[in-house]
């Protein structure tokens, strides 16, 4: 398959809310919680938030959050419905990493469903992160309401 040419934006924060949202409506399997969906818009106001973007057309994002000066968290993430699986979210990744790595940041991690309820959806999705190099750290409950939360870690 042709890999489309990426390019990568640290976005403005006024406009970021307004570009993440269209990405996570178009993912709804993963991003069906109305309120967790509006946090996530919202957190990107907020949070530096990288876009990948192909062909002039926002095709994916990612928030950082900066916990301390060594560990960053990939807040949230998405990549368009029409360019999955074309090299996007892990181009993205591999960016993003670059610039932490320039800052000082050695630790990065990541939050996704855990595996204990099972979906086809999160199991691709925790192929991904395992696939760009992260490792699962520990399953915690409680944080998000009834869905188990998986915590994974990469050192840059
Ligand atoms: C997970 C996600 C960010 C990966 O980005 P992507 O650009 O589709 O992934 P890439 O093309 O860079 O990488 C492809 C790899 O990811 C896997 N993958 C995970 N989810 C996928 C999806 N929904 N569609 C296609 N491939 C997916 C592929 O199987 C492939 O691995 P393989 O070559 O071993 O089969 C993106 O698919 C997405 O936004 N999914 C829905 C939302 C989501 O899961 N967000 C994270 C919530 S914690």
């Amino acid at each position: 398959m042709t890999r489309p040419l990426v390019r990568f934006q640290l976005a403005d924060r006024s406009e970021a809310p307004g570009r993440v949202e269209p990405i996570l409506r178009s993912v709804p399997e993963w991003f069906g919680i109305e309120q967790a969906t509006l946090s996530y818009v919202a957190a990107a106001g907020r949070l530096a938030t990288w876009f990948a973007i192909c062909d002039d057309q926002d095709a994916g994002f990612v928030t950082v959050q900066r916990h301390f000066d060594k560990a960053a968290d990939l807040f949230c993430m998405a990549v368009h419905r029409r360019f999955h699986g074309m090299g996007v979210g892990t181009a993205l990744v591999r960016h993003v990493e670059g610039v932490l790595r320039e800052q000082g940041v050695e630790y990065l991690q990541v939050k996704t469903q855990g595996p204990s309820k099972p979906n086809a959806g999160y199991a691709r999705t925790l192929h991904f992160y395992e696939k760009v190099g992260f490792v699962r750290l520990e399953e915690v409950t409680g944080l998000w309401p009834g869905i188990p939360c998986l915590i994974l870690v990469k050192r840059l």
